[in-house]
C-alpha cells in the first residue's frame, strides 16, 4: 500500500459492516494516516478488538497479543503506532528500545493490568518460594519485570507446560487473571496459584447467556475467550485467543457462530467472511475503544503519545517477554 491509498479499494474490505454514509466520515482521516505513515516511516499495529475502519482501513499488522508482540520484534519502520491498549505499546517498546513507539490515547488501560502491582508479585513470591511466576502480557512492564516468563492467551498452555518441565515442578504462580489461570489449570492439570484480577469485558458473560444463544440460534457454534469464567468456557464449543477464534472460524467455516468476546472481533471477521452468520453477543472494551482514526492521525502528526520505559524495568520485562517468545 502506498501513501496514495485508494479509499474505494479499502471500502470493499468493510462494505458488509460499515454503511457508505459512515465510511464517508472516515476517508479524510484514512487518507491522512496513509500519507503520514509514509512521511514518518511508520507502521500501525492494531489489535483484533480495534474497530473495522482501523483494523481494515489503516493497520499494517493485525493480530492477537501474541502476534503483535512477535511482529513488533521484526518491525523495520522508525515509528510504531500501537492501536490497542497501553500494555501492548509497552511490549512493543521493550522489544524495540531504539524506536519511537506511540499510543494514540495514553489512558487506554486494562482492568487486568490495573489489578496488580510489582509489590503484589513480590508478596506472592515470598509466600510461595521456588514457584515460577508466569505473568499474562496484560500487565505493566514493572509487573513483567518481577516475573520469570510471560504468556498470552494464545500460548499459555505451551508456556505452562514448558515452565513446569524446565523447573521440575507441578505448580506455578499465574497472574493476574484468575479466570485464565483456572481455565489453563483445568487444561494442563498444573496447580495454579493466582491473583484476583479479571477482564471487565469477559467477566460479564455467564453460562445462561450461552444457553439463551443456543435456544435462539439453533446450531450456533460458540467460541469463548479464555478470560471468560470456567463455567462460560465449559458451556462453549471451543475456547481460544482472538487469533485462535478467527482461525477456527476461517478454517472450519461454521454456518453461524457466536464469539463470546469484545464486539469488534465479530465485525472484523464478518467483514472478511460475509457468508458466515455472526451472532453478536458482544461487550465493548472501553479501553480498546479509546483508539480512533482521529487519534491515530493526531498521534502521527505530533509523534505523540510516546511510550518511555525506565531502562532497568525494561530490561527485566524484556527478559520475561523474550523467554515467552522463545517458547511459543
Ligand atoms: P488476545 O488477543 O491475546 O486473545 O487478548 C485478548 C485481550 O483481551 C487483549 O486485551
Ligand atoms: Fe483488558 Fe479485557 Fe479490555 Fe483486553 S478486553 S484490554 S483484557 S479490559
Amino acid at each position: 500500500m502506498t501513501a496514495t491509498v485508494n479509499v474505494q479499494d479499502l471500502y470493499r474490505r468493510v462494505s458488509s459492516v460499515i454503511p457508505p454514509v459512515e465510511w464517508a466520515t472516515f476517508t479524510d482521516d484514512i487518507e491522512a494516516i496513509w500519507r503520514l505513515k509514509e512521511q514518518r516511516n511508520a507502521v500501525v499495529l492494531a489489535h483484533n478488538y480495534q474497530t473495522p475502519e482501523i483494523f481494515h482501513g489503516v493497520a499494517d499488522i493485525v493480530g492477537d497479543s501474541l502476534a503483535l508482540a512477535r511482529e513488533a520484534q521484526d518491525v523495520e519502520a522508525d515509528v510504531i503506532v500501537l492501536a490497542g491498549v497501553h500494555f501492548m505499546a509497552e511490549t512493543a517498546k521493550l522489544l524495540n528500545p531504539a524506536k519511537t513507539v506511540l499510543v494514540p490515547d495514553p489512558l487506554a488501560g486494562c482492568s487486568l493490568a490495573e489489578s496488580i502491582t510489582p509489590a503484589d508479585v513480590r508478596a506472592l513470591r515470598a509466600a510461595h518460594p521456588g514457584v515460577p511466576v508466569v505473568t499474562y502480557v496484560n500487565t505493566s512492564a514493572a509487573v513483567k519485570a518481577e516475573s520469570d516468563v510471560c504468556c498470552t492467551s494464545g500460548n499459555a498452555v505451551a508456556v505452562i507446560q514448558q515452565v513446569t518441565r524446565a523447573w521440575g515442578v507441578n505448580e506455578v504462580i499465574m497472574i493476574p487473571d484468575e479466570y485464565l489461570a483456572a481455565n489453563i489449570a483445568a487444561q494442563t492439570g498444573v496447580r495454579v496459584i493466582t491473583h484476583p484480577g479479571r477482564c471487565e469485558v469477559h467477566e460479564r458473560f455467564n453460562a445462561g447467556d450461552i444457553a439463551e444463544l443456543r435456544d435462539a440460534h439453533p446450531g450456533v457454534v460458540v467460541l469463548a475467550h479464555p478470560e471468560c469464567s470456567p463455567e462460560v468456557v465449559a458451556a462453549a464449543d471451543h475456547a481460544g485467543s482472538t487469533a485462535q477464534m478467527q482461525a477456527y472460524v476461517e478454517t472450519r467455516r461454521p454456518a453461524r457462530v457466536a464469539l463470546i468476546t469484545e464486539c469488534s472481533m465479530s465485525d472484523n471477521i464478518a467483514a472478511r467472511n460475509p457468508d458466515i452468520e455472526m451472532i453478536r453477543p458482544c461487550n465493548l472494551c472501553p479501553h480498546m475503544k479509546r483508539s480512533t482514526l482521529a487519534k491515530i492521525r493526531h498521534s502521527l502528526e505530533m509523534l505523540t503519545y510516546e511510550v518511555t520505559l525506565d531502562p532497568a524495568t525494561a530490561a527485566g520485562a524484556r527478559r520475561a517477554v523474550e523467554r515467552m517468545l522463545q517458547i511459543a
